[in-house]
C-alpha cells in the first residue's frame, strides 16, 4: 500500500482489504512499515509500539538473527507484524547497510509459505522503507484522494517505481488504485475520469467518506469485524475478489 502523499488512506484501505480477505477465508499477515505505527494503532497494538527490542527495524538491519515469526502478534482477523518508534532510525540505518531495500524481501521469503496475502503498509515518502516493501512484494496498491495535487504525486510514483524496477531488476505491478475518502463534488468527478483515463489498465475502486471506518479505527478492527456495516463492505470484498484472481487464491477444483 504505497503513495508518499500522506493522508490519502494508505493504513484505512490496508486495513480494510486485509479484513476483506479474511472474511474471504484467507491467512493474511500484516506488516506495518511506517514508523508512525497508525497501522499497529488502528489493529489495537499499540503497547507493541514501545516493546523493546528485537524490533522490526533489528529484524531489517540483521534478517539472519532476527524472524518475523519473532515479532508476529495475532489480531482476531489477521497476524501482524506491529511498527516500533524505533522504525524513525529505519531511512538512515538503511541506507547504511549493504543491500538496505532488500531485507523485507529476505525476511518476506522465510514465512511466506504460512500466508495466503501479506499486506505492507508503507510510510508517506519515498525511500528505503517503501524500496523494501516494493522490492519484496512486487506489487503496489495506490490509494489517493479524488482531487487534482493526485496527479503530481501519481506521476511521481510511477517515475519512481520504474527506476526501482530497473536498479533492482524486478516488475513491480500496479494491483489497483483506489480514489479514497470521495465525496459528491464536481472536482472529485472530474478526478475519477482522469484516474481512469490516466491508468487504462489498471483497476479503479471507489471508497466513500464513511465515519464507519475512522470507528473501525478506534476500534482496532477492520469494518469487516463489527456489527456496524457500511455500503464500503462491498468494495472491499471486490478487492479481494482481485487479489484472489490476480495470485489464484481459489483452489481450482481437480
Ligand atoms: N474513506 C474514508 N472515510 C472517512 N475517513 C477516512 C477515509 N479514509 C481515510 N480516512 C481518515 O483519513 C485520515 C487519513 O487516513 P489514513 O491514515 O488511512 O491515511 P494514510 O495515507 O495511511 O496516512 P499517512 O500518510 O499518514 O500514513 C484518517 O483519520 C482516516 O480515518
Ligand atoms: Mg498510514
Amino acid at each position: 500500500m504505497t503513495n508518499q502523499k500522506g493522508g490519502v488512506g494508505k493504513t484505512t484501505v490496508a486495513i480494510n482489504l486485509a479484513g476483506a480477505l479474511n472474511d474471504r477465508g484467507h491467512d493474511v499477515l500484516f506488516v506495518d512499515l511506517d514508523p508512525q505505527g497508525n497501522a499497529t494503532e488502528g489493529l489495537g497494538l499499540l503497547e507493541t509500539y514501545d516493546a523493546q527490542p528485537p524490533t522490526l527495524l533489528d529484524a531489517l538491519v540483521e534478517p539472519s538473527a532476527v524472524s518475523l515469526a519473532d515479532l508476529v502478534h495475532s489480531h482476531p482477523e489477521m497476524d501482524v507484524v506491529p511498527s516500533n518508534v524505533d522504525m524513525n532510525a529505519a531511512e538512515s540505518t538503511l541506507s547504511q547497510e549493504p543491500d538496505g531495500e532488500t531485507r523485507l524481501d529476505t525476511l518476506l521469503s522465510a514465512i511466506e509459505a504460512d500466508y495466503d496475502v501479506i499486506v505492507v503498509d508503507c510510510p508517506p515518502y519515498l525511500g528505503m522503507v517503501t524500496d523494501n516493501a516494493l522490492v519484496a512484494t512486487e506489487n503496489l496498491v495506490v490509494p489517493a484522494l479524488a482531487e487534482p495535487t493526485s496527479k503530481r504525486s501519481l506521476e511521481l510514483l510511477f517515475d519512481y517505481v520504474g527506476a526501482l524496477e530497473l536498479d533492482h531488476d524486478v516488475e513491480i505491478d500496479p494491483l489497483a488504485l483506489v480514489a479514497n475518502r470521495i465525496e459528491t463534488t464536481r472536482e472529485a468527478d472530474h478526478m475519477l475520469e482522469w484516474f481512469e483515463e490516466a491508468l487504462p489498465d489498471v483497476p479503479l475502486y471507489r471508497i466513500r467518506k464513511r465515519v464507519a471506518l475512522q470507528r473501525a479505527f478506534a476500534d482496532g478492527t477492520s469494518v469487516f469485524a463489527r456489527e456496524e456495516e457500511t455500503d464500503m463492505q462491498t468494495v472491499f470484498l471486490e478487492m479481494a475478489d482481485m487479489i484472489e484472481a490476480a495470485f489464484e487464491l481459489k483452489e481450482v477444483p481437480a
